[in-house]
Formats: structure tokens, C-alpha cells, sequence
């Protein structure tokens, strides 16, 4: 039986997470303009390798990086420096998601490149703290997860928005048990939800792609998707040019593998769990979680991360060597973008293309006898320093969709 005692606690220690919750609510309403990054300079990026592959991946994702930026660099105009301490035994010995001492050096920085950082679960051999990734968004307040997949086979060209801060991550690590019963909490603001989906739209409009698609379960979870939802409608209204239409999770998961309606999607905006869920089925059907890379975005601060984890199975049986650095080399595309270096990150990313969709001289496959993620780097280098990339892209671009649509591919 549960004692009466216990219930009034958890009634006492709900109203203060209302309380918190309403507080943030109003911060949100009142926090500052967006900071334009491309004005900043110098540019400081902090880079921490995470645990896992992380560390190689983000290796080579800082040469590449550095090799591109190498007058940027010379002329005093970027910095990059080396965050220390985000690693699971270093975050397990303070018991804490970020230790204070490496959020603070991490405050000294105006954008991070990130590796993966494990997230412990029940089960787990280390202690059950909170995701070093989820702390992070909610301290710097990064509320945007924008997580763009691309397949020139499928026809795909998503962009996905995902509300980063909010939804049954704010307070995940902060649900009860009473008794038998577990409780978890899900928390969506009017103000949250508003900033995200005007992001959406803003890029819809700004792209030319005048196409967004909102994605809740708000014919069950009516409180807060509901409002999610209802926030799209009163904001598109705003955007009359903006087409958009609202769908369920359940059948907007279908969707993305129905080839005769995927290609309609552009610009899709969710809540964050349905985020999470929906951009590693999209990536999936881009080559893998592997290949992608995200934008964590607030108005101060921003973060550059694959979407995928520490790949611990890899690293176990001697295989981090043959980790693909895709993901985060295409979230360093994201963070070139960001910092106003727009042509480098073309750049970046039609070399990426060469080497993972058109060209393919070389391949990861996670495994020996696959190409190792320094060879891989190296191949996106030569790339990144042809005088001829932009044509080549075009033409093996174009000799690579003749060949799909023949059937060879
Ligand atoms: C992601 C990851 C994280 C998330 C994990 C590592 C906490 O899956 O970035 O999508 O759930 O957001
Ligand atoms: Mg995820």
C-alpha cells in the first residue's frame, strides 16, 4: 500500500516542476535575439571527441576542418580549441551530465563540434545518469535540432526540425515511482513550440520550398501536441505562401517509405521524441545513421554532432579504426553554414557527395577491409582541394542518376 505521506510528497514535488516549468516558459518568452554568427570573429570552435569512436571521427573531422579553413585559421579569424573532460568516466566521477568545470570552458566558445557521448540506461554497467547530449541542449538552450537527409535516388530531400528541449526529454530524468507506479512527464510551452516551428517556416520560405509538414499524435496526447499543433496553425497563417499540412507519427513513419508520397515532404517540424524517432528512419533511408549530421542551434550558442551513438560494439572488437566519419564531417557542412563560411560548406559537402554517393573510389564499411576513417578523411581532403569539383559533381551527379534510373545502381 502507499502511504498517504508518500502521495503528498508527490504532490509537493510536482508543483515545483510546475513551477520551474512555468519559469522557463517565461525565460523563453523573453530570451534574446538570435546572435549572427557569420559576424563573429574570431570564430572560437570548441571540439570535444566524446567517448567511443568519437574521438576518431571528430579527429578527422577537425583535420578536414582545418585544412579548409587553413587561411581563415593563418589570418587569426577562426579558433579552434580543444574541450576536455566530456568522456563517461571523467562525467561518472563528478556524477554529473556536464561536469561544471568543462560547461564553463564549453560557455568560452561560440559553436561546438561534438562527438558522441554514451547515455547511460538501466542496465547499464555505469551509473544511471543523464544524457551528456540532452544536459547540453537544455544548459545552452540549443532548441533546434535541424537534421537534414538526402537519397538523389529516392528523390529524397527532407529537412527535419526537431524541438530540442521540451517534449519527455525536459524532465526524463526527473520522473517519479510511487508504489507500483512509474511517472514520467511531458512538457510543451506555447513559446517552445513557437520558435521552432517559426524556424520551420522561416526556412520553408527562405528556400523556396514553401512546403512544411507538421507531425504530432495530438489525437491522443491532447495536451501538449495538441498545443504543439495548434501553435503550426496559428503561425502558418503568417506564412500564407508556406503550404503545410499536420500528420499523425504513426502514419507519417509509413509515409517516409512510400515512394509515391515521400518525395512531397520538404520541411518536417515535430516534437522532440518523435524527432528523435522520425530523423534515425530518415537517415536510415540515406545509408544509415552514420551518414547524418545535426545542428543543435540556440540564439547563443550551437552544436555540431552525428545523430548516431559511441558504436561501444565497434570499439569492443577493435573495429573505431574503420568508423565512418560521414555524420560528422556533414554536421561540420552544418557548422560551416552556421558560421558564415557558406561557400566552404559547399564545398564540404560535394566532396562528401563524391566520395559517399557519386564517386565511391573508396568505402567504409565499419569493418577491415573496408577503407579506415583516416583513409576516408584523406579521400574527402583530395576532394575538397580539386579546382574541378563543382563540375565533376555535376557530371557524375548527372552520369549517376542515368545509371539509377537504367537500373545499374
Ligand atoms: C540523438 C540521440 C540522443 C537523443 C541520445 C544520445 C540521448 O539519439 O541525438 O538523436 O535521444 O536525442
Ligand atoms: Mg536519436
Amino acid at each position: 500500500m502507499v502511504q498517504k505521506e508518500e502521495i503528498e510528497k508527490a504532490k509537493e514535488y510536482f508543483g515545483k516542476i510546475l513551477e520551474e516549468q512555468l519559469a522557463r516558459a517565461e525565460r523563453i518568452k523573453i530570451s534574446s535575439q538570435p546572435i549572427d554568427f557569420s559576424k563573429i570573429r574570431p570564430i572560437i570552435i570548441g571540439v570535444a571527441g566524446g567517448d567511443g569512436i568519437g574521438p576518431i571521427i571528430v579527429g578527422e573531422a577537425e583535420r578536414v576542418l582545418k585544412a579548409l579553413l587553413k587561411e581563415e585559421i593563418d589570418r587569426g579569424d577562426v579558433i579552434f580549441r580543444d574541450i576536455e573532460g566530456l568522456t563517461i568516466e571523467n562525467r561518472v566521477k563528478v556524477m554529473k551530465a556536464v561536469p561544471d568545470d568543462v560547461l564553463k570552458e564549453i560557455k568560452k566558445t561560440h559553436v561546438l563540434l561534438k562527438g558522441p557521448t554514451h547515455t547511460p540506461s538501466p542496465g547499464d554497467p555505469w551509473p544511471n545518469i543523464e544524457s551528456a547530449n540532452v544536459a547540453l541542449r537544455k544548459e545552452l538552450d540549443l532548441f533546434a535540432n535541424v537534421r537534414p537527409v538526402k537519397n538523389p535516388i529516392l528523390n529524397i530531400d527532407w529537412t527535419f526540425f526537431r524541438e530540442n528541449t521540451e517534449g519527455e526529454y525536459i524532465l526524463g530524468s526527473s520522473g517519479i515511482d510511487i508504489g507500483d507506479v512509474s511517472i514520467d512527464f511531458k512538457v510543451i510551452t506555447e513559446a517552445g513550440s513557437e520558435r521552432i516551428i517559426r524556424m520551420a517556416f522561416d526556412y520553408a520560405r527562405k528556400t523556396g520550398l514553401n512546403r512544411v509538414s507538421v507531425v504530432t499524435k495530438a489525437n491522443v496526447v491532447k495536451r501538449t501536441d495538441g498545443r504543439f499543433y495548434k501553435v503550426a496553425e496559428r503561425i502558418a497563417r503568417e506564412y500564407p505562401e508556406v503550404k503545410w499540412d499536420h500528420w499523425f507519427i504513426d502514419i507519417f513513419s509509413a509515409k517516409l517509405l512510400d515512394h509515391e508520397r515521400r518525395s512531397d515532404f520538404k520541411v518536417i517540424v515535430s516534437p522532440n521524441l518523435y524527432g528523435d524517432i522520425l530523423t534515425d528512419e530518415a537517415a536510415q533511408l540515406q545509408g544509415g545513421v552514420g551518414t547524418a549530421g545535426s545542428a543543435n542551434i540556440g540564439s547563443r550558442y550551437a552544436m555540431f554532432e552525428a545523430i548516431h551513438g559511441t558504436a561501444p560494439r565497434m570499439v569492443k572488437e577493435g573495429r573505431a579504426i574503420y568508423a565512418d566519419p560521414e555524420s560528422i564531417l556533414r554536421a561540420s557542412v552544418l557548422m560551416l553554414q552556421h558560421i558564415g563560411f557558406k561557400e566552404k560548406a559547399e564545398v564540404l559537402d560535394k566532396a562528401l557527395d563524391m566520395c559517399s554517393i557519386y564517386e565511391r573510389k573508396i568505402v567504409v564499411t565499419g569493418r577491415p577491409g573496408g577503407a579506415t576513417t583516416r583513409e576516408y578523411a584523406d579521400y574527402v581532403l583530395s576532394w575538397v582541394e580539386r579546382p574541378d569539383l563543382k563540375e565533376e559533381w555535376e557530371r557524375k551527379r548527372e552520369e549517376f542518376l542515368a545509371k539509377a534510373k537504367g537500373g545499374s545502381i
